[in-house]
């Protein structure tokens, strides 16, 4: 196995000192970018680009090109474990993800397999090993999963919602059985990230978009609790290096403590909590990744480098964070901005290191 050029976003992830703060941005693969689209209509769907191994790495290497970034992620899909349950993903332009079989039964629920990853999810681990081959050790490879809760929402709303009234009704009028698919959504993601981690993952992150929906007790009943139980489950050393775990809950910030007790190594943050307070109030614990609104990329490149600035104040001196933005990057960013925005990070930080 080569050594690895540059570990600064493992380093930083272990609250290890580093010479600046690493960054990397969330959904940094995808329609912001021109040769994104251009090697997706080469593909044909999403999921033909999911599913191609040659093509996925591709578009996981072109943000790469492009900025200065210090980690990559797979190109993939949280969605790709309800697909591989048999549920049927697909996309409608404009839309956001569909199910043609969402679960709506007790029956469906108990029939739900826990897929073989290297079977019907061989898909990702091809690309995983072919990224990492392609990355040639210059930067680590993340890999990644949905959070049991999130895929949940998706699985029982069938598509995208508001309310989230189907899995809302599900949890509260029937608890049991809900813990039932997230118990075995929790086998599933473990299997799924252990084997992204043997096929060359260097670090996982895992999705929960949705937490932020439920209240406190909610939360840790039916989202926080599978997370714990996957951190539980994982490899953690590998290849000779601890494989760090992030857990990202959007709108999670009022839980910091909590997430930051569930045996990870780092808290992603989203922009509704100041850095700083979630350093004073964990850091000392797990590292931090965050937190720059993803809007503030529509705004011009000396508004951006401001921002940067006072995050990184605000995280203050020392290891232990990586700069990213509090959730993925907008369709409709210009990629200048976000040139902008690495630079930044890259010139700024290195006052805070050393
Ligand atoms: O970060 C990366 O660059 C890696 C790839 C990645 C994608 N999706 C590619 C993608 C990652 C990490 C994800 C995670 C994901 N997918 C999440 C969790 C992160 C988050 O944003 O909260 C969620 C909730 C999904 C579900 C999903 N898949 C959505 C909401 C969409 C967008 C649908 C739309 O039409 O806007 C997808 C599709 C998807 N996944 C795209 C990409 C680049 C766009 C598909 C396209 O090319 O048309």
């Amino acid at each position: 196995m080569r050594e690895l050029k540059n570990d600064r976003y493992l380093k930083a992830l272990l609250r290890q000192p580093v010479d600046q703060t690493p960054v990397w941005m969330m959904r940094q693969a995808g329609r912001y970018l021109p040769e994104y689209k251009a090697t997706r209509a080469e593909a044909g769907s999403f999921m033909d680009l999911c599913k191609n191994a040659e093509l996925a790495c591709e578009v996981t290497l072109q943000p790469l090109r492009r900025y200065a970034l210090d980690a990559a992620i797979l190109f993939s899909d949280i969605l790709t474990i309800p697909d591989a349950m048999g549920l049927g993903l697909y996309f409608e332009t404009g839309e956001g993800p569909k199910f043609e079989r969402p679960i709506k039964s007790a029956a469906d629920i108990k029939a739900l397999p826990v897929p073989d990853p290297e079977q019907e999810l061989g898909y990702v681990m091809n690309a995983v090993r072919t990224i990492r081959s392609a990355l040639d050790g210059e930067v680590p490879l993340i890999g990644f999963s949905g959070s049991p809760w999130t895929l949940a929402t998706y699985m029982v709303e069938g598509g995208p919602t508001k309310t989230f009234s189907k899995i809302k009704k599900l949890i509260f009028s029937e608890p049991a059985l809900a813990h039932v698919m997230l118990d075995k959504l929790a086998d599933a993601v473990t299997l799924y990230l252990n084997a992204q981690i043997k096929a060359g993952a260097q670090a996982v992150q895992i999705f929960d978009t949705w937490g932020g929906v439920l209240s406190g007790p909610a939360y840790r009943e039916f989202s926080l609790k599978y997370m714990e139980k996957i951190v539980a489950g994982l490899i953690r050393e590998h290849e000779g290096r601890r494989v760090p775990v992030v857990l990202f809950t959007k709108g999670g910030g009022l839980w910091l403590e909590d997430i930051a007790a569930s045996g990870c190594d780092a808290v992603g943050l989203d922009w509704t909590i100041d850095i700083a307070d979630a350093r004073r109030r964990i850091g000392d614990k797990v590292a931090l990744q965050g937190n720059m609104d993803p809007s503030m990329l529509y705004a011009p490149p000396a508004v951006i480098e401001q921002e940067v600035a006072r995050i990184l104040a605000g995280f203050g001196q020392g290891p232990g964070h990586v700069f990213n933005l509090g959730h993925g990057i907008h369709p409709d960013v210009d990629p200048a901005n976000a040139g902008a925005f690495i630079d930044a990070v890259n010139r700024l930080s290195r006052s805070y290191h050393g």
